[in-house]
């Protein structure tokens, strides 16, 4: 995983500044039901996001587990911080009315445990707002030129998206959270260039290009004409997931 602590300085900057942070705060927002009046970020980041989830009727409090990101989190909410990991949220049982969850499952091995941890804390009713697919959003433009070159190794690779949306679906089913509705955001600024592609491959930030495949990942990038040109930004999916309003 990418160190957050070395990356929060630069963070907002790099991940769209302001206009990626309000289009995803929207996207949120759109998916709330009008009851919503306690709110959980969880791997809230920098805060970025988080301080457009408040409301005059609503209070937001912000998670990570990266002091870094925590410390500037803190600076923008009111509401309050916390140091937790996702899956052991310092929240009473049944206690809040949205968790939130934006571009962590695809960070993780394993999407289970947050999912049910979300379960736990949310109250009847409440709902799990996530983000999932989040790094097929780049390629999901049919017919787009990275799309095609780099299907091969994502295809080979899809077992191990972890907010693989069907994944995420059947394990909110098994916590009793069923689908509530979905939204999207732009991930503005997000659209990468071939080149940046690579690098990150290089970097060995990219699952489906593990270092026994970065030869033929490097060759079929670079393959690509205009290899300084980004490629249009990606649209992030995001999806509700409600607890019964009864007995579960
Ligand atoms: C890509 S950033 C997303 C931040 C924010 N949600 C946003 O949209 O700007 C991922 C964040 O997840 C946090 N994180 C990673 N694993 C975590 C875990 N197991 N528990 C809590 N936070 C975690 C990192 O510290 C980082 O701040």
């Amino acid at each position: 995983m990418i160190d957050y602590d070395a990356e929060a300085a630069d963070y907002d900057r790099t991940r769209g500044g302001e206009p990626r942070a309000a289009a995803a705060a929207r996207a949120v927002t759109a998916l709330f039901p009008a009851s919503v009046r306690t709110v959980v970020d969880v791997a809230c980041g920098t805060g970025i996001v988080t301080t457009r989830l408040a409301g005059s009727r609503r209070t937001v409090l912000g998670i990570d587990r990266t002091p870094a990101m925590l410390s500037r989190a803190a600076t923008r909410l009111p509401g309050g911080v916390a140091r937790a990991d996702a899956t052991a949220l310092p929240l009473k049982a049944a206690s809040v009315d949205a968790v939130v969850v934006i571009w962590l499952l695809h960070l993780l091995p394993d999407a289970a445990p947050v999912i049910a941890e979300a379960a736990r804390v949310l109250r009847p009713g409440g709902v799990l707002i996530t983000t999932v697919d989040k790094d097929e959003a780049p390629f999901a433009r049919p017919g787009g030129d990275l799309a095609v070159a780099t299907e091969p190794f994502r295809t080979r690779h899809a077992a191990r998206r972890a907010d693989n949306a069907d994944r995420v679906l059947a394990l909110a089913a098994e916590h009793g959270l069923h689908p509530a509705g979905e939204s999207a955001f732009r991930g503005v600024g997000q659209g990468r260039t071939p080149a940046r592609w690579l690098a990150a491959a290089e970097a060995n930030r990219l699952k489906w290009a593990p270092p026994a495949e970065l030869e033929a990942v490097r060759a079929a990038l670079t393959a690509l004409p205009e290899q300084d040109s980004p490629r249009p930004d990606p649209t992030y999916r995001l999806l509700a997931l409600r607890a019964r309003t009864t007995g579960r």
